[in-house]
């Protein structure tokens, strides 16, 4: 149940099959006679220089994962210096999240019926220290997963026959997650505080929201969840510092196109010195290389590190972040481009014209 949660999408899943394939589908084309010892990961965003070209998106619930998963997040993005996007529905409070790991933290808002609770949350991340805010904006009413329908997966839990089962035929998890408790939402479901609910509707979000979240957020803003070029300069124009180009891992709308097709067309809207993040379907190094080259200034990645620490815990998620930077190193390598910086477009092969710009 809970690995159907995380690796499951919208619909028939089309979306986030296309929003890997499409990123497989990309080719780079190497340059020979290059020097390229001494490469370089270092990606500078936001006025900073950040340890690697790529972070962690925002998940709720991931302690569902294996207990303690937050904070591995959070203990991994200060080994690395990345940033991590700690989500309205996540199992980590937002002051124990923003002390362990200072502004590497970006706190994702998503807002529901009531402004106020959305207020409440900002007030709070601004007092804690945080910096960076993502406001998610392609969720206005959450996605229909069949597979949480089928495996009748809700917030809070309703444990049933089939959920007893599923429990009984996973021990290690089961036993762990008994022993630590169950993990809950740490920022939305206080007792007697504020309250938004996992399925509440989000449809109230509009632009003079943005306009309103704009004038009232001191920090940096980022939109999440964006996909159409008018709608990005639209985005740049009302005083965002960033978009985050995404479809939400597929998560949300299974006809929505590949995230990574969409990504030159923003790119191209709103122009070469905006910054864009990207997210949808990395799965390796070469795939954040890939995303880099087409335009993005970062990289998100959302699901595998889920999957490496319901595999492997803390030392799990650690062996993912090296592999991927590893990939990175061999592929910056390959393809003649010591430093991640230099990446673009001229490196990826153009199928239409059957080769390479240069
Ligand atoms: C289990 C899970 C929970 C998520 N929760 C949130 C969330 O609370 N807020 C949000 O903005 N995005 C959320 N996302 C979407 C991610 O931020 C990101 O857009 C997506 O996972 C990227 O695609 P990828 O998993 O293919 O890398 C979630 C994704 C997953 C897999």
């Amino acid at each position: 149940m809970i690995f159907d949660f995380i690796d499951g999408s919208a619909g028939e899943e089309q979306c986030s099959r296309l929003n890997v394939d499409k990123l497989d589908a990309l080719r780079l084309l190497p340059r020979v006679l290059v020097n390229v010892e001494g490469r370089k990961q270092q990606k500078s965003l936001f006025g900073r220089s950040w340890g690697l070209p790529f972070g962690i998106a925002p998940m709720g619930m991931c302690n569902l994962t294996w207990p303690g998963a937050d904070l591995m997040l959070a203990d991994a993005a200060r080994k690395y210096d990345i940033p991590l996007g700690l989500s309205t529905m996540a199992s980590s409070s937002i002051e124990a999240t923003g002390e362990r790991v200072g502004d590497r933290a970006w706190f994702q808002l998503y807002v529901g019926e009531s402004e106020a609770v959305a207020n409440r949350l900002l007030e709070r991340a601004e007092k804690a220290g945080f910096t960076h805010m993502i406001l998610t904006v392609d969720v206005p009413i959450i996605g229909v997963r069949p597979r949480e329908q089928r495996n009748g997966f809700k917030s809070p839990f309703r444990i049933g026959p089939r959920q007893l089962l599923d429990f009984a035929l996973h021990p290690q998890w089961s036993l762990t997650t008994l022993r630590t408790g169950m993990p809950r939402l740490a920022n939305v479901n206080l007792p007697g505080g504020e309250q938004l609910k996992r399925d509440e509707a989000r449809g109230l979000l509009d632009w003079d929201y943005l306009a309103r979240l704009r004038a009232r957020w001191p920090g940096k803003l980022i939109v999440k969840g964006v996909l159409g070029g008018e709608d990005s300069i639209r985005i740049r124009d009302a005083g965002a510092d960033a978009i985050c180009v995404s479809n939400h891992g597929g998560r949300q709308f299974d006809s929505s196109p590949a995230a990574i097709e969409m990504l030159p067309l923003v790119r191209q809207a709103v122009g070469p010195d905006y910054p864009l993040l990207f997210d949808s379907g990395v799965r390796s190094g070469e795939g954040v290389m890939k995303v880099l080259a087409l335009g993005a200034d970062f990289v998100l990645i959302g699901r595998p590190f889920l999957y490496a620490m319901g595999a492997g815990g803390y030392a799990g998620l650690c062996e993912l972040i090296e592999m991927l930077r590893n990939q990175i190193d061999i592929g910056l390598a390959q393809i003649g481009c010591p430093d991640v910086e230099d990446l673009d477009s001229s490196y990826v092969l153009d199928e239409s014209k059957g080769v390479n710009a240069r």
